[in-house]
């Protein structure tokens, strides 16, 4: 992929245009900001505590883009009356293998930006990207996880059609409860 991927989400009544673009070096300090909030730290798994923890994870992030197996997205919202974009989520593409059916995609929203539809409007556009990308590889099907307590996330999958499929055992430490396997299929 040369040029960098940049998907636009239209306005809605409630709520502003969505960017997404590539994390970048210079989103480490918002990215810092909005890793304070307890509940991405719960549900996330987010470990940036710091600018140099934030570095790491957007370089996780660049190099993912560069092997071509995790595609992350930053994604902002227009502010009124700025010409600067507001960071208020991040929307993932991982486990993608040429050849291989599935692949996975992950999500969060900023506390201050949750509420309004950012994570499923943001969610349907990298799923149409990465069908449309990756169809001639072969994908399939994107899997979405959740564990079973995390009820706005599960909502998420539920609007954003990916249909729930079973329940995954819990694997401590990482998943301390069972989870939610939900799947959107090409054709759905
Ligand atoms: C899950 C998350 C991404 C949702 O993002 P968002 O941009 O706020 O999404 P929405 O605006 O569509 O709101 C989510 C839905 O969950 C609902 N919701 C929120 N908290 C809830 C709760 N405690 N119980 C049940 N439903 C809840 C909302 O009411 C909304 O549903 P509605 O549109 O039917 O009213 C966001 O809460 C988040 O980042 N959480 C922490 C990180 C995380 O959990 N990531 C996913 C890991 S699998």
């Amino acid at each position: 992929m040369n040029a960098p991927v940049v998907l636009q989400v239209a306005a809605t009544s409630a709520s502003p245009a969505l960017v997404l673009r590539p994390w970048r070096m210079e989103d480490v300090a918002a990215l810092v900001e909005v890793s304070r909030d307890p509940a991405l730290r719960q549900w996330a798994s987010s470990v940036v505590d710091n600018d140099a923890d934030g570095a790491r994870w957007v370089q996780a992030q660049q190099r993912g883009w560069a092997a071509g197996d995790r595609f992350g997205f930053a994604v902002l919202e227009a502010q009124p009356g700025s010409v600067r974009e507001q960071l208020v989520g991040n929307v993932l593409l991982k486990e993608v293998t040429s050849g291989k059916p599935a692949a996975e995609v992950g999500y969060w929203t900023a506390a201050h930006a949750r509420g309004r539809g950012v994570a499923p409007r943001a969610l349907e556009a990298l799923t149409s990207w990465a069908f449309d990308t990756f169809e001639a590889d072969g994908l399939e099907r994107l899997e979405l996880l959740h564990q079973v307590d995390n009820l706005a996330s599960c909502r998420v999958a539920q609007k954003s059609r990916y249909d729930f499929d079973s329940i995954l055992p819990a694997a401590p430490p990482t998943f301390l409860r069972d989870g939610h396997l939900h799947i959107r299929r090409m054709s759905a």
